[in-house]
C-alpha cells in the first residue's frame, strides 16, 4: 500500500487504529492567512477558482504554515454552478445571483453539462495540487449538496428566512424536486471527474440541509445524498457528508452509505458517535473557540480528542469554516494541540 493510504487521515477515514486523530479544518485556505490576501490583491476569486496554479498555490498555504494532514482543493461550491447556467458575482455581501430562479422557466433553463467540459480547470487544478503534495498529504475533494446549492439558486444568494425556497417547497414541490435531481445528475458527474483526476476523498458540504422539518429532510434532501453517495461507492474514495444542523436528523443518517460524517459543534460528539454506529467522525469545535483563549483551545480540543476515541475513526476539524478574523497563533495552538494528543 502507497505512503498516501498509510496517512492518519486515509486509515481513520477506513475506520484502522491510528495513534491520534488527523487534522484538517473547514476553509483553512483563505483570508485568515495573509498570504492568501496578497494572492487575492491580484486576482478576483472568481478567477482564483478558474487558474489552476492559483488555486493550487492557496491549497499548499495552510500546509506550508500549519502542517495539516489533509489539503482541500481551493474552488467554491457554486463554481460548478457556472456552466449551468447560474454564474454568481463575490461581492463584499457574499455570492449573489443576477437572475434567481423564480419561474418555471428558470428551473427549465438550468441545463447539466460534462464536468469535463464545463470545468476542466478543476481537473487541471487537482493534477497539479497531486503533483505538488506527493505521498505525503491526500487531497480531499468537494462539492455542495443539492439542497443547499438549491437555497443559493432560489434565494439568489445568502439568506435569513429562506422564504423564496421555502415558497417553493410549500407551493411547487415538484418543480424544488425536479431541480434536486438535476442538481444530483451535476454532482455526481463532477465528483466522479474529480477522483478521476486525483482526490484522495470527498467531502460534500450540506451547510443549509438542516433547516427542514426530519419529514421534509427525509423526503426530499436525503434521496438525493443517497444517490450520489451510492454513485461514488465504486471508486474506492472515502465519502464524507457534512450537514451543518444534522442533530435533529442523526437517525436518518444512520443508514447512509459513507465512510464518514461531519459534526457541528452545537452536538456532544459522543452523543453523535452513539447515533452513528459503524461511521467516522469528523468536528467539532466551535470556530468561534478560536477566538478564546489558548488554555481554552487546548481544553476543548483535547476533549474532543479524547471523545472521538471512542468512534471507528476520527478527523479532528472545526464544527463549521474557519473565520478571516481567526488568528494565526490560534490556529497554532489548535495544530499543536491535536497533533501532540496520544490515545490512551
Ligand atoms: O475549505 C477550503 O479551504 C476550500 C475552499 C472552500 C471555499 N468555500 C473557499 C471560499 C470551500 C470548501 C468552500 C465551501 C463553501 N462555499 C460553502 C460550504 C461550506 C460552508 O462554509 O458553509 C458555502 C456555503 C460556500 C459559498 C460561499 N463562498 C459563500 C457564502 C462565500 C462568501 C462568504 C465568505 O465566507 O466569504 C464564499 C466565498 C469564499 N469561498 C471565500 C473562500 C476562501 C472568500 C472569498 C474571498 O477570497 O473573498
Amino acid at each position: 500500500m502507497s505512503d498516501l493510504q498509510q496517512s492518519l487521515f486515509l486509515k481513520a477515514l477506513r475506520g484502522e487504529p491510528v495513534p491520534r486523530p488527523p487534522i484538517w479544518i473547514m476553509r483553512q485556505a483563505g483570508r485568515y492567512l495573509p498570504e492568501y490576501m496578497k494572492v487575492r490583491e491580484a486576482i478576483s476569486f472568481n478567477d482564483l477558482c478558474r487558474t489552476p496554479e492559483a488555486a493550487c498555490e492557496v491549497t499548499l498555504q495552510p500546509i506550508r504554515r500549519f502542517g495539516f494532514d489533509a489539503a482541500i482543493m481551493f474552488s467554491d461550491i457554486l463554481t460548478p454552478l457556472a456552466p449551468m447556467g447560474a454564474e454568481f458575482a463575490f461581492g463584499n455581501g457574499g455570492p449573489q445571483l443576477a437572475r434567481p430562479l423564480r419561474d418555471e422557466r428558470d428551473f427549465a433553463a438550468l441545463r447539466t453539462y460534462p464536468s469535463l467540459d464545463g470545468v476542466p480547470f478543476v481537473a487541471e487544478a487537482i493534477r497539479l495540487m497531486k503533483r505538488e503534495l506527493g505521498d505525503k498529504t491526500p487531497l480531499i475533494g468537494f462539492a455542495g449538496a443539492p439542497f443547499t446549492l438549491a437555497t443559493y439558486l432560489i434565494e439568489g444568494g445568502g439568506s435569513k428566512n429562506y422564504e423564496n425556497l421555502k415558497t417553493v417547497l410549500y407551493s411547487r414541490p415538484e418543480l424544488l424536486r425536479g431541480l434536486l435531481e438535476k442538481l444530483g445528475d451535476q454532482i455526481l458527474d463532477y465528483l466522479r471527474m474529480q477522483v478521476a483526476a486525483g482526490v484522495d476523498a470527498v467531502q460534500l458540504f450540506d451547510t443549509w440541509g438542516g433547516i427542514l422539518h426530519p419529514a421534509d429532510y427525509a423526503a426530499l434532501v436525503l434521496p438525493v445524498v443517497r444517490r450520489i453517495m451510492d454513485g461514488l461507492k465504486d471508486t474506492g474514495v472515502p465519502r464524507i457528508y457534512f450537514l451543518k444542523g444534522s442533530t435533529p436528523y442523526n437517525h436518518l443518517l444512520r443508514d447512509l452509505d459513507v465512510e464518514c460524517c461531519g459534526i457541528d459543534w452545537t452536538q456532544d460528539l459522543s452523543l453523535a458517535i452513539a447515533q452513528l454506529p459503524g461511521k467516522a467522525v469528523q468536528g467539532n469545535l466551535d470556530p468561534l473557540c478560536l477566538f478564546g483563549s489558548a488554555e481554552q483551545i487546548r481544553d476543548r480540543a483535547l476533549a474532543i480528542c479524547r471523545q472521538g476515541a471512542a468512534a471507528p475513526g476520527h478527523v479532528f476539524n472545526l464544527g463549521h469554516g474557519i473565520l478571516p478574523q481567526a488568528s494565526l497563533t490560534a490556529v497554532q495552538t489548535l495544530v499543536e494541540t491535536v497533533q501532540g494528543f496520544t490515545k490512551e
